[in-house]
Formats: C-alpha cells, sequence, structure tokens
C-alpha cells in the first residue's frame, strides 16, 4: 500500500492507483475532462495538471500511478497556470455559446474557466466552423463546436455500450467527433453520453431548451422501469411550467451506485418519466362518479366488513402489483391477509416478458418483485393469482381489490368487462387511467413513486428507498396512506403514519429486513439478508425480529 503525501494530507492507497484516485481519497479535488471513473484512461485533455516533487514537468494525476513517498501538490502557482493554458488551447476554437447552450450552468467548460482562466484571451483569428445541431440519433444531438475532443463519448460506445458508433474524425484544429457512416446513435444506452460528456457538445434531445439547469430542484430516487432498480435523480420544477402540459419533471439522471448501476441507466428507464403526470387518475370516483376520500374510505371499510367473515376467506380476493412499494405490500398483507383473514391476497402473477440484457435491463419490468418475494406476497411461497379471475368469472369469487396491476393489459379489455359485471365488488387503487380502471366500480387514485416515500427491493436483493420528490397530482394519495385510512377506519392496528414507520414495523416482522431504517439504507440502500448473510444483521437481528414480532 504506497504511501503519498497529497496538499500536505498523508493518504495509503491500493498498488496501481492514479494520483487523481489517491487526490480523491485525500479528498482534494483535481479537474478532469477525459478522466471518468467508469471509462478507460485517455490522458489527453491535460486540465489535471498537478506537480509532483522531484519532477521538473508538470503531471498528469489520472494517468500517473502513485508511488511510495510521492509528494504531489494540487494547487498553486505552476498548477493553476498550466490548467490555465490548457484551457487557452481548448477555447481557442470554442464559440461563445453559453448564453443559448443547455449544458450551461453545469458545464466544467464554464466551472473550471472560473477556477483557472486567464480572462484576457490571446486568440484574435477566426475560430475553426464545424457542424452544429446535429441529431445523432433519437436523443442526442451534437454540436462540433463545443467539443473538447476529450473523446469520453467515444470510449463509452467502445467499452460500456459496445455499439461504437462514435469515432474522432481529422487532424489537428480540424479533428471532429462524430459518428460512423451510415450508423445513427440509437443504442438503448445512447443518453449516457449526454451525461458523461463535459461540455454542451452532446445534448439531450428530449431536455433541449427546456429548462434553465439553475431552476431545476433534484430528488434521489429508484427507476421504476425494471427490475435493476438504477439510482437516479429527478429533476423538477415546480414554479416553472415550462411545458404546455404542465409536466413537472424536466428529466432523469442516473445517480452514481457502485453496488447497482455504477454511472449508468438505459434510455427507456430515462425518458419513462413522461408518464408521471399523463393519464391520472385524479380524484376517487364510484361508478363514474366523483366522490371525496372519507367517503370513499367510509364505504368500501363498511363493504369489507359487511362481507361475513367464512365468506371473506374464499370469496374475496385482493392482487398487488409487485410495482407497490415495500411498505404498501406490507400494508396490503396486514390489512387484507392478517386483518380481514382474506387468503387469497397476493402479488403472484406471471413476469411478462420483457427486453433483456448484460448491462443493465431486466426482463422483469416490475421493480419490486423481489420484496413481493420476501414479504411472501410474490414467489413460490405466495398464493398464484392468476386463477382468480377464471374464479370470479364463474362466480365463486364475488369481491376483487385490484392495487397497482392493470389486468386488462394482462387478461384483455372484454375479460376485465366480464369481471365488472359479474362481480359483487370491483376495486381498482392505480395511479393512471387505463382498462382496469375504466371498469372498476370503485377507482381509488395512488401516487407514483415520485410522489412518496417508499422502498423498493431490486433483482440483487438491494433495498433502496425512494425519497418524496412533490406532492401527489390532484388527489391521489400514497398507497401506504390509502391503506392505513382502512386500517383505522377498520380498527385494524395501523404501524404507523409515515413510511419511515412503516419500514420499521416491517423490518421488525420480516427478517430479510432485520435491522434496516431509512436513516441506514441512506442514499445507497443495503443488501437484504436473502440467506442468513448480507443485510444489516446477519442471525443475530433476525432473531431480534422475531422476538419482536412475538
Ligand atoms: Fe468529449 Fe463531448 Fe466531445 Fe464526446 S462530444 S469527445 S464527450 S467533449
Ligand atoms: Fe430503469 Fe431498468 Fe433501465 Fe435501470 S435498466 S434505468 S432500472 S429501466
Ligand atoms: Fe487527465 Fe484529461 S483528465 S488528461
Amino acid at each position: 500500500m504506497p504511501k503519498l503525501t497529497i496538499d500536505g494530507k498523508t493518504v495509503e492507497v491500493g498498488a496501481g492507483k492514479t494520483v487523481i484516485q489517491a487526490a480523491e481519497q485525500a479528498g482534494c479535488f483535481v479537474p478532469r475532462y477525459c478522466y471518468h471513473p467508469g471509462l478507460s484512461i485517455a490522458g489527453n485533455c491535460r486540465i489535471c495538471l498537478v506537480a509532483v516533487e522531484g519532477q521538473k514537468k508538470l503531471q498528469i494525476a489520472c494517468n500517473t500511478q502513485v508511488s511510495d513517498g510521492m509528494v504531489v501538490h494540487t494547487q498553486g502557482e505552476p498548477v493553476e497556470q498550466g490548467r490555465a493554458e490548457v484551457l487557452e488551447f481548448l477555447l481557442a476554437n470554442h464559440p461563445l455559446d453559453c448564453p443559448v447552450c443547455d449544458q450551461s450552468g453545469e458545464c466544467d467548460l464554464q466551472n473550471f474557466y472560473m477556477a483557472y482562466g486567464r480572462y484576457d484571451p490571446r486568440f484574435a483569428e477566426q475560430k475553426v466552423r464545424k457542424p452544429k445541431a446535429v441529431p445523432l440519433g433519437p436523443t442526442v444531438m451534437l454540436d462540433a463546436e463545443r467539443c473538447i475532443l476529450c473523446s469520453r463519448c467515444v470510449r463509452f460506445t467502445d467499452e460500456v455500450s459496445r455499439t461504437q458508433e462514435f469515432g474522432i474524425f481529422n487532424r489537428g484544429d480540424r479533428a471532429e467527433v462524430g459518428i460512423y457512416p451510415g450508423k445513427t446513435l440509437s443504442n438503448p444506452y445512447a443518453g449516457n453520453v449526454v451525461d458523461i460528456c463535459p461540455v454542451g457538445a452532446l445534448t439531450d434531445r428530449d431536455f433541449r431548451f427546456k429548462a434553465r439547469v439553475w431552476y431545476l430542484s433534484s430528488s434521489p430516487s429508484v427507476c421504476p422501469g425494471c427490475s435493476k432498480g438504477c439510482n437516479i435523480d429527478i429533476h423538477y420544477t415546480l414554479d416553472r411550467p415550462h411545458l404546455d402540459d404542465g409536466a413537472r419533471v424536466m428529466r432523469l439522471k442516473p445517480r452514481v451506485n457502485p453496488e447497482v448501476n455504477q454511472w449508468w441507466m438505459c434510455d427507456e428507464g430515462r425518458y419513462a418519466y413522461k408518464a408521471i403526470d399523463r393519464c391520472r387518475i385524479l380524484k376517487p370516483r364510484h361508478r363514474g362518479r366523483a366522490l371525496g376520500w372519507e367517503t370513499a374510505v367510509l364505504e368500501l371499510a363498511g363493504q369489507l366488513a359487511r362481507i361475513e367473515p367464512k365468506q371473506r376467506e374464499e370469496s374475496v380476493a385482493v392482487i398487488a402489483g409487485t410495482n407497490l412499494t415495500t411498505e404498501a405490500l406490507y400494508l396490503a398483507a396486514r390489512l387484507f391477509g392478517e386483518g380481514l383473514q382474506i387468503r387469497n391476497c397476493s402479488a403472484e402473477l406471471p413476469v411478462l416478458p420483457g427486453s433483456h440484457d448484460e448491462l443493465l435491463i431486466q426482463a422483469d419490468k416490475n421493480p419490486n418483485r423481489k420484496g413481493a418475494e420476501l414479504l411472501g406476497l410474490a414467489g413460490e411461497k405466495a398464493r398464484p393469482a392468476e386463477p382468480w379471475i377464471q374464479a370470479a368469472l364463474d362466480g365463486k369469487i364475488k369481491s376483487l381489490w385490484v392495487i397497482g396491476e392493470d389486468l386488462a393489459a394482462r387478461f384483455g379489455e372484454e375479460t376485465v368487462k366480464q369481471l365488472a359485471e359479474k362481480l359483487e365488488l370491483f376495486v381498482y387503487q392505480g395511479s393512471h387511467e387505463n382498462g382496469t380502471a375504466a371498469q372498476a366500480h370503485w377507482v381509488l387514485p395512488s401516487a407514483v413513486y415520485a410522489e412518496q416515500a417508499g422502498t423498493f427491493v431490486n433483482c440483487d436483493g438491494r433495498v433502496q428507498a425512494l425519497t418524496k420528490a412533490f406532492e401527489p397530482l390532484g388527489e391521489s394519495r400514497p398507497d401506504w396512506l390509502i391503506l392505513t385510512a382502512l386500517l383505522t377506519r377498520l380498527e385494524l392496528p395501523a404501524p404507523g403514519n409515515e413510511p419511515a414507520k412503516i419500514f420499521e414495523a416491517l423490518a421488525a416482522a420480516h427478517a430479510p429486513f432485520a435491522g434496516m431504517t431509512y436513516e441506514r439504507l441512506g442514499l445507497q440502500g443495503l443488501p437484504a439478508r436473502l440467506d442468513g448473510a448480507g443485510g444489516l444483521g446477519g442471525p443475530a437481528a433476525g432473531a431480534a425480529a422475531k422476538a419482536e414480532r412475538k
């Protein structure tokens, strides 16, 4: 383990590490353009210059290996002058586009110029002109004049997406980035090149000119697009309706989690935010007539209570979706299973086939199937829910409560129409209008993932927290709140009136979550205790949870 000194701080790093990595460990920031921890080292931009004692010339931190006893300075006159000169070259042909550039406000050319620039440009010649506003594919736009030729985009498509669209063509100040003739940038991870481009050369066609980044708020969350659970930041604006349809979310960005998605996310997940504000169910309704929550909860609790306990066991079914938060699934089991003694309560439906790859995208498009499995609501231990549809059509099941699962998408609109005719009570609790909402007798509007706190467990068993970005649309409410209101109305014990409390109750009752709290999950999540290993507590915590449950 080489020991070195960086800006007076002693730091011990693994052999083979570079100075930029050691500096990060020591908490000293070194500017970078071409360096990206998820890509191979190019060492071509030269902005990461540092002084190493004993070396006559400044060294690039991203491609200098650490050695024992090394003394490094990341600040000071020679280093800063070196960076200023690098910037002078980078800006020689750079257009004065900042006022109209989407990257403005989050651009490292702006940021480092403010930190190390010369501020007195000496370049009086005509700038080299290059192609501007070139669509590279459905999602990405290129402005070749803004490019600083860091080659991050080239390395991303060579090393991560392995689709090899990008190249750098020509020589000298005529060199420019582009895609190979006949290629289109349409790979499933194309949007990531916008995130890693340190300047405004690659911009997102969807986000272009929509909002200035300094007006955006950000909330950490988890993508609900598939069971991978990529970590994301939701960028939204509430007071500046830039879009005609008044949508609040402006874009999603991947959030680094080395255990899940590293630095990346797929385009399908990235652009799925558009569904958040479209076709939402905004008010509770009964047979097409809007009504208040109080009335809806009162009426439905009354109907459930009036069903004979013996009948409840067999003639009622509850189907919960594996897109619900773990907290909502837990409350559904407590309300319908433990509380009302309904045996037919499950989230076990066959997983519909979907696209899949080796990088991130999972065929299972449900973000919380693993969570449902850990609670016993899906998987081998759970009762399969599919036969209940036929049982309802045959008149054996008389009441059906569906949460977050569109039966029409699975079984067809005609089947759902027949269900509505046969059933005595048919409730749909969900966020969006769909074939099931159109037929159900009762419709209860739920919040979407961005409007509530909660957890999802990803396909690898990692428990990850969602945070609430903004209030639910219209009168919709988080599922945990709807289920808590029903528990309270039915005088059944409710574990608390906030997601953190519900999660604590769930963690005390289910060993895979033993010892977990929202605080402990933090922003990176924790592995659930799947086979007596991992998680927070191990066997001791599992035993403690059991004892607490007793
Ligand atoms: Fe780097 Fe962006 Fe140019 Fe690609 S387009 S080489 S990421 S500056
Ligand atoms: Fe979302 Fe799955 Fe895509 Fe990740 S891989 S961004 S979780 S859809
Ligand atoms: Fe080191 Fe580019 S970041 S040379």
